[in-house]
């Protein structure tokens, strides 16, 4: 069953989400969906703040949105072979890739959102979730664009090995090879990697979410400058979180209030 007309998914009766957690893996891959909904999606973000306020999980929501984008294949034009932002990374077969060992958690704080909010899809959820923590956590506000369309089935998951691995024997090549597959640039790399000030500060978690939380780098420019950082971090990362996605309509949809 395919609805064309319709802002809202339709999901058999059942669980929405598998994730190999015993229950029926079914509703997720065979759900079929518009694109979102603007006043869903804004909603939605209501709900995400609520729960990064609650959880302080803004390193895993950032971490999923990455792994969903980062498998992109900028030489395959065929969506969604290609990879990136489609929400393919809900599926069992690619959740379970080693790199995206404890994604399986975020996900599950994300489910109570997507069963409120059935008119925003797993891809644009995943990159909603990503922007909002990095925005909650008191990095730059990221210039989104929403109306993702979904990859429908476990078939359409990327190959195992697109995402970097750490701790490889040339990780400056490595890293180039991955992120120019990605259609990225160095300043891409350095400036997403910032991001893992999020995942470092971990131990004290209880700082997460005020707007006093502080980004550092190593890099030079952005260690002196952080309005510099935030710049071009919010650049890469909407970037990033547009790397495969296919958007219904093909502008995408905006949830600021202009
Ligand atoms: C540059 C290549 C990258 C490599 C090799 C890499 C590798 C890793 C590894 C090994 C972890 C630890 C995972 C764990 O034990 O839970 C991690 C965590 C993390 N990564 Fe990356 N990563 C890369 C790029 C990125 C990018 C581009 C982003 C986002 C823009 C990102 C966001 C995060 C976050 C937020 C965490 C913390 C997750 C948590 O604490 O739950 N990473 N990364």
């Amino acid at each position: 069953m395919v609805l064309t007309t319709a802002s809202t998914c339709w999901y058999p009766q059942g669980p929405a989400f598998g994730w190999g957690l015993g229950g029926s893996r079914g509703a997720a891959s065979a759900a079929a969906c518009s694109p979102s909904d603007p006043a869903q999606l804004r909603s939605a973000r209501d709900d995400i703040r609520e729960l990064l306020k609650t959880t302080f999980c803004h390193p895993i929501l950032v971490r999923l949105g990455w792994h969903d984008a980062g498998t992109y294949n900028k030489s395959i034009e065929e969506w969604p072979r290609q990879g990136g932002a489609n929400g393919s990374v809900r599926f069992d077969k690619e959740l379970k890739h080693a790199a995206n060992a404890g994604l399986v958690n975020a996900l599950k704080l994300l489910q109570p959102v997507k069963d409120k909010f059935s008119g925003v899809t797993y891809a644009d959820l995943f990159q909603l979730a990503s922007a909002t923590a990095v925005e909650e956590a008191g990095g730059p506000k990221i210039p989104m664009k929403y109306g993702r369309v979904d990859a429908s089935g476990p078939e359409q998951c990327p190959e195992e090995g697109r995402l970097p691995a750490a701790g490889t024997p040339s990780p400056a090549s490595h890293l180039r090879d991955i992120f120019y597959r990605m259609g990225l640039n160095d300043k891409d790399i350095v400036a997403l990697s910032g991001a893992h000030t999020l995942g470092r500060a971990s131990p004290e978690r209880s700082g997460w979410g005020k707007p006093e939380t502080k980004y550092t780098v190593y890099a030079e420019k952005y260690a002196v400058d952080q309005d510099a950082f935030f710049k071009d971090y919010a650049e890469s990362h909407a970037k990033l979180s547009n790397q495969g996605a296919k958007f219904d309509p093909p502008e995408g949809i905006s949830i600021e209030h202009h």
